[in-house]
């Protein structure tokens, strides 16, 4: 989603701000744009559209050492190259780049900016208004100021014509860090937009501003109390931002898979007891037997994450589980009980919705854990406790690495919570195996990319596609669906096998194709039923399985290798990204970055 890039140093600041913009592409967005400060004038060159294009349209006298950049992406406005950031006061000498929201934008509008006139619709300019209001000297107590009347949330930074030795930044719930170079400091919403530059990164806390220099850093509250924070490395490096000879990162992160399990699984299998063994977690034995219930919440592909993983726990650990959108949850008054372990899955950590669910569980007093990918991130210091996945940075806006680590991660908690229920030693010492097993069997399934890629042309061509799937099959066809739907624009949607009779049958034709899951389990005979009633429909068929037994009427097979049957779903869904990518690859799209989405949705 909006991304946000700041220098202050002795290079001048343009190509390093377009440069930093470029890296944040991947969140996805609509508009970008500039401002520097120059020696007599606050420059700003903004524009809808990419921000190559922004760039290449930039004036040269863009000079100046100090700058601000931000990518939008459409919330209050349209993606114009008005409402496009940076927005600037009357003057013109304030510059605010912003991600989140002010709730309170209107009202401000009406009461304490009465008269102002906007160049924008959008909330971020009332921001550039209300700094510039403000009866201070130095502009980080102009910032502050405003910011005590504001509501909602956000991630800012400002520069200023009248005190071009700073930045000023300031955060409530949309992340926001510094990095430290040598006699040049940057900021950022993402280590993405700096990390070429220096690994030293500064985490600001919600509530919590820091005017930046050349040679330093001061942090302090939104009630001026002064806080102390020291750089750290961050873990993540610049190389994980490239293509790695790859056509396009989702391909990457797809072939990244067998070692992101591996990640994964790092030293969290204790063979010795056949369990799992999960530092984050912070449950002692007694807190695991005294559950009565596991919540699963997330977004998009966190969600059907989500629903696997809380599959995953109520066959190995018999603790009765559910996973719900995090977007839903807390709209209906959730009840929240004290026996119940809440878990928030997030690739990102920042997405709003999923944040907004973790802070109704904790208001509410329930006990909530992360399964996230990104240390440092929103959800995972609210959380606290958790499993982190080690997956190293997704760019690509479908998730896909992310995903499978989630599974794996879930298959760490319910192994770790059968193991200390009712799961028998035999049983944990067939999941260590099949989970061992499991990075070679990944690498199998996409040495068939080919094959794979052969069947894509049957999907490509179709105007619609069904994908069914049963219990352990339901939530892979959920997530195939929503990958073909995200990046091949082909219209897709998933059922459960048996419901297809219940009114989708009714649009089966030959020229809607269904790709049935089919594990090679206790449903197969079932699975072999539903496909015979597409098949009367002249309904075209393409079947993953992770069987070798023919599959009667399929007019293609899938087959992946044979695991545990509680994880054939992580293998099972790895030829199903490889499909929705090979079909959108033939279809000609923008695989990285679909229309109309971001990577992390950072609003409601
Ligand atoms: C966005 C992305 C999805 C993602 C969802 C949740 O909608 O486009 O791919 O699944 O957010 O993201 P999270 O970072 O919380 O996993």
């Amino acid at each position: 989603m909006c991304g946000i890039v700041g220098y202050l140093g002795r290079q001048p600041a343009a190509p390093i701000l377009f440069e930093g913009l470029q890296r944040l592409e991947y969140r996805g967005y609509d508009s970008a744009g500039i401002a520097v400060v120059g020696t007599s004038a606050l420059r700003v060159h903004k524009a809808a559209g990419r921000v190559g294009e922004v760039a290449a349209r930039a004036p040269k006298r863009l000079g100046g050492k100090v700058g601000i950049g931000h990518t939008r992406w459409a919330t209050h406005g349209e993606p114009t190259d008005a409402n496009a950031h940076p927005h600037v006061d009357a003057s013109g000498r304030i510059a605010v780049v912003h991600n989140g929201i002010i709730e309170n934008a209107s009202e401000l509008k009406a009461t304490v900016l009465a008269g102002v006139a906007f160049a924008s619709e959008t909330d971020t300019e009332v921001l550039a208004h209300l700094i510039a209001a403000q009866d201070h000297d130095e502009l980080e107590d102009r910032v502050r100021a405003a910011l005590l009347l504001v509501e909602g949330a956000y991630g800012i930074a400002v520069v200023d014509q009248d005190q071009p030795d700073r930045i000023v930044v300031a955060r409530n719930g949309s992340p926001v860090l510094l990095a430290v170079g040598e006699h040049e400091m940057f900021v950022a919403s993402d280590a993405a937009a700096v990390i070429r530059h220096t690994d030293q990164v500064v985490h600001l806390d919600d509530r919590e501003l820091a005017v930046v220099r050349a040679g330093g850093y001061r942090t302090f509250t939104l009630d001026a109390v002064p806080t102390t924070k020291a750089p750290t490395r961050t873990p993540i490096v610049a190389t994980a931002y490239d293509k790695g000879g790859h056509r396009d990162h989702m391909h990457k992160e797809i072939h990244e898979q067998p070692v992101a399990v591996e990640r994964a699984l790092g030293g969290r299998l204790d063979r010795r007891f056949a369990t799992a063994h999960l530092g984050g977690l912070r449950m002692d034995p007694r807190e695991v037997l005294a559950l009565r219930r596991v919540k699963v919440l997330g977004c998009g592909s966190a969600f059907y994450a989500g629903l696997a993983g809380a599959l995953q726990i109520e066959t190995l650990a018999r603790i009765p589980a559910d996973a719900e959108a995090a977007s839903e949850f807390r709209y209906r008054n959730p009840i929240i009980e004290p026996d119940t372990l809440y878990v928030a899955v997030s690739q990102s950590g920042e997405t709003f919705d999923t944040l907004a669910a973790v802070q109704e569980i904790k208001r509410k007093g329930g006990t909530v854990i992360g399964v996230v990918n990104t240390p440092g991130s929103t959800i995972a210091r609210e959380c606290g406790a958790g499993i982190f996945l080690h997956a190293g940075p997704e760019v690509s806006v479908t998730s896909t690495k992310t995903f499978t680590s989630t599974g794996v991660a879930f298959a760490l908690l319910a192994l770790q919570l059968g193991r200390t229920r009712d799961l028998g030693p035999a049983d944990g010492g067939r999941i260590i195996a099949a989970l061992d097993a499991l990075p070679a069997q990944i690498q199998q399934v996409l040495d068939a990319e080919a094959e794979v890629a052969a069947v894509a042309e049957r999907l490509a061509g179709a105007e619609s596609a069904f994908f069914i799937g049963r219990v352990r099959g339901h939530h892979v066809a959920l997530e195939a669906a929503q990958k073909l739907k995200e990046i091949s624009y082909v219209h897709a949607e998933a059922y459960p096998g048996a419901e297809l009779k219940h009114g989708p049958l009714a649009l089966v034709s030959p020229a809607v194709p269904t790709v049935a899951v089919v594990p090679d389990d206790e449903l197969w005979e079932k699975n072999l039923s539903t496909i015979a009633e597409i098949r009367a429909r002249k309904g075209p068929v393409i079947v993953v399985t992770d069987s070798s037994a023919p599959v009667d009427g399929a007019d293609a097979v899938l087959r992946v290798p044979r695991t545990a049957p509680e994880l054939a779903p992580l293998l099972l869904g790895i030829p199903l990204q490889l499909l929705a990518y090979h079909c959108a690859l033939q279809l000609g799209r923008d695989i990285d970055q679909p229309r109309n989405l971001a990577k992390s949705v950072t609003v409601e």
